[in-house]
């Protein structure tokens, strides 16, 4: 299985920080927001791992992160996003890439204690379709958001003003190959972007949509809140380094 980390975004929630840099290179403690979710893709033993990125500062990664080998990245390549097409569009960026094998998709600011091992282990035995990653959060309206019946999900909504469950959809998916050709069957949504979740639901509506509930902590860094929560998490459990 391949690695792709989203690491695009003009990160506009993080200005004045971010107009001189990445989002996704900011630090969170001490190290760059990206070492995070390299690490966790190399801990479920991922190392191929493609970066889609984009905007003014996109050599920054390079200068940062070379070919890789120093983090102990295999093989490494880039792509670059043009425009703000959202996580959907920066994925359709992923498929050469991908090459016809299964991928571990991670959104570049999503930061999680412990690892993805089982997860990905599981996905690896699925013989199609997708997995998504939950958990349970105190503000589901900041995210994709799942409702259940009983313990099957019968729907995800993105942002939802009256949320159906407080499980969010974490930005860790897995996806067969197929992703690619919903990537670009989809119509931007109210805010002009490829939604990640209508992909997502089109697995769902297929019968081939598993989840799993995340252990340990888990936090986006993308608003000056949740980039200080990280930071404070990632001091206090030293955050998935090691496991
Ligand atoms: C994105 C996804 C959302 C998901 C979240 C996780 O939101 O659209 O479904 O719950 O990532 O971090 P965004 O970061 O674009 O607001």
């Amino acid at each position: 299985m391949k690695g792709v980390i989203l690491a695009g975004g003009l990160g506009t929630r993080l200005r004045p920080l971010t107009s001189v840099t990445n989002k996704h290179l900011l630090p969170v403690y001490d190290k760059p927001m990206i070492y995070y979710p390299i690490q966790c893709l190399l801990n479920a033993g991922i190392v191929d791992i493609l970066i889609v990125t984009g905007g003014e500062h996109a050599g920054d990664f390079l200068k940062l992160l070379k070919n890789g080998k120093e983090l102990g990245i295999r093989h490494l390549e880039y792509a670059y996003q043009e425009g703000e097409g959202g996580i959907a569009d920066a994925l359709r960026l992923a498929e050469d890439f991908a090459d016809g094998e299964k991928i571990c998709v991670i959104l570049g600011d999503n930061i999680i204690e412990k690892n993805i091992c089982k997860a990905a282990g599981n996905f690896f035995t699925q013989s199609s379709g997708a997995k998504v990653l939950l958990k349970e959060v105190p503000d589901p309206k900041r995210f994709g958001v799942v409702e259940l019946d009983g313990d099957k999900v019968v729907g995800i909504v993105e942002k939802p003003e009256n949320p159906p469950s407080n499980l969010a959809v974490t930005g860790i998916y897995f996806y067969d190959n197929d992703v690619f050709k919903m990537c670009n069957s989809l119509e931007p949504s109210a805010r002009g972007e490829l939604e990640i979740t209508d992909v997502n639901n089109f697995y769902l509506k297929r019968g081939d949509l598993t989840y799993e509930v995340l252990e340990g902590w888990w936090t986006d860094a993308g608003t000056f809140e949740s980039l200080h929560r990280a930071s404070e998490f990632v001091v206090h459990s030293g955050a998935n380094h090691t496991d």
